[in-house]
């Protein structure tokens, strides 16, 4: 998957350089680009923000600065007719892309405004006979904001299946809006929130979305299995969040692990195991518990919900 985030703070990114994303980055799963904006400002002040139409405090960024960086980063394609192009050649090149989180030392301009075939340096210069037979190839860009939809696991599992995500990080007000008005036409835009409270900026929010897709990548984590128990995980965990886990020692400071857990019994733990799933969602989210669906609940998780006073309708659960 190819990444492109443009911040007026690439430094935020460094995280993106540790632990299973930066491993992921080493490997080549992910190819992330963190791009400067102020490189597509065009005064000697590198200016991106501006005194808001209608009054009001703070300062909204400049669409001119917006519309110059994400048509350089997303190619020629941008622009009616442009050309370019992605086939299988090149999908198989993108798992060498090595591109760091620091920030391009590209200018605006002549490079960064050539088509450039994801997961590499190269500007995709393609034979006329081949191109008829490739597929153009755009980002998704996500604008986070905390006016946009929810970001959520079911949300990060449908980003984690796109080719290329291009982010578009806000400060200040947030970005002019005649900017996700443009690229809406030719791009699938979404403005995202992470959660109802407001950031200094897009950066944080786009560190989470990015750990929250990256780590659904094949490869990415060690056991496949974790990413389908997670919380919130459509299928059995589908608004439901995890219950307790443990480690050894058996006995720690008199604190024993539940014998269930010790037993062997694999039937027993998975019961036990959506039990406290249960009681945690209901004493935790209990809006939460309140949308779990009644055809996915068996008689174990009714009864469950029943003692712990929390009643789903009756009229379509399941046995
Ligand atoms: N920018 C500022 N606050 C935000 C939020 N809650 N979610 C996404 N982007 C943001």
């Amino acid at each position: 998957m190819r990444l492109d985030i443009i911040s007026i703070f690439p430094e935020y990114f460094a995280p993106l350089d540790v632990s299973l994303i930066g491993k992921a980055r080493e490997r080549g799963t992910l190819d992330v680009r963190v791009h400067q904006l102020r490189d597509w400002a065009y005064d000697v002040h590198r200016t991106v923000d501006d005194t808001p139409y209608g009054g009001g405090p703070g300062m909204v960024m400049k669409p001119e600065v917006w519309g110059e960086a994400i048509d350089a980063v997303i190619g020629a394609s941008a622009i009616p007719g442009g050309g370019h192009v992605r086939g299988s050649d090149e999908d198989e090149g993108r798992d060498g892309g090595e591109a760091r989180a620091t920030p391009q030392a590209s200018a605006p301009g002549p490079v960064e405004s050539q088509p450039v075939a994801p997961g590499t340096d190269a500007p995709a210069t393609v034979e006329p006979t081949i191109v008829a037979s490739l597929t153009p190839v755009l980002p998704r860009m996500i604008v986070p904001t905390p006016s946009g939809r929810p970001f959520s696991q079911e949300l990060a599992q449908e980003l984690a299946q796109e080719p290329w995500l291009l982010f578009a990080c806000g400060r200040y007000e947030g970005i002019d809006s005649r900017v996700m008005e443009e690229y809406s036409g030719r791009l699938r835009v979404d403005e995202v929130s992470i959660g109802d409270y407001v950031l200094a900026g897009g950066e944080v929010a786009v560190l989470v979305m990015v750990e929250a897709i990256g780590r659904l990548l094949p490869g990415v984590l060690g056991n496949a299995q974790s990413v389908v128990d997670d919380s919130f995980a459509p299928g059995s965990m589908e608004n439901l969040v995890e219950g307790p886990v443990y480690t050894k020692p058996p006995v720690w400071r008199g604190h024993e692990v539940p014998a269930v857990l010790l037993s062997g019994h694999h039937g027993n733990v998975a019961r036990w195991r959506r039990d406290e799933a249960i009681r945690r969602t209901v004493r935790n989210r209990p809006e939460l518990a309140a949308a779990l669906d009644p055809a996915k609940l068996d008689k174990h998780d009714r009864k469950l919900l029943d003692e712990l006073s929390f009643r789903v309708r009756r009229k379509d659960v399941a046995n």
